[in-house]
């Protein structure tokens, strides 16, 4: 069962954040997104694959408020710097770009977790470039304490503690992205 490739739950050590509490942050970004873009098109950019979860789910948080943005444009990219290992190669590629045209829109980055930050610096550093009316990042998970680059997160969710964090989807190997949960591994499954 300690299969990582299944995203076994024999694997998890412990569980840090369930799936209510994960709804009650989005719903707290929701609201403060909501009421900054009130009447403003907005658009919302998920980074694949792990804000997978956190994009759509924010997304329809935004939409339900009634005194929100005046139009939602959803689209993503995807990056990788962490491949298939726990630490981070430090070197992030781009491997699928936008496909809206982002040049004089209001443009939300919504990141999964920020670690080292070299991630979200580089996508905001590539969009900023492109001219947006605006650029802010909402990050479902923060480590503050790993940070190799100084780079502004405008709407935090969670403090993540020091650990390899997997769940809601983030993932070890590519496996564990479905759980509803966030959790820890156990450090017998991470060889890497
Ligand atoms: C993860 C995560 C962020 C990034 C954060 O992506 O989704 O994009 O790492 O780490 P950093 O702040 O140290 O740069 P990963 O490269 O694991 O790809 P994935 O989203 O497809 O899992």
């Amino acid at each position: 069962m300690d299969d990582v490739s299944d995203g076994s739950r024999g694997a998890i050590e412990t569980q840090l954040f369930s799936a209510e509490e994960i709804a009650a942050t989005i719903e707290r970004l929701a609201a403060a997104i909501a009421a900054d873009y009130r009447g403003k098109p907005l658009v919302i950019l998920g980074v694949l694959k792990g804000a997978l979860f956190i994009t759509i789910d924010l997304a329809r948080a935004i939409a339900r408020r009634e005194d929100g943005p005046s139009e939602l444009l959803m689209d993503f990219l995807c990056v990788s710097s962490y491949g298939n290992r726990s630490r981070s190669s430090g070197e992030v590629r781009l491997l699928k770009d936008t496909s809206l045209l982002i040049a004089g829109r209001h443009v939300l980055l919504v990141e999964d977790i920020v670690d080292n930050g070299l991630t979200l610096d580089y996508l905001r550093r590539l969009l900023a470039a492109r001219g947006p009316a605006s650029l802010r990042a909402c990050v479902l998970l923060d480590k503050p304490y790993r940070r190799m680059v100084d780079v502004p997160v405008e709407y935090r969710g969670l403090h993540c503690p020091d650990a390899f964090v997997v769940g809601y989807g983030l993932d070890y190997q590519e496996g564990f992205r479905n759980l509803p949960y966030l959790a820890t591994l156990r450090p017998t499954v991470i060889t890497d």
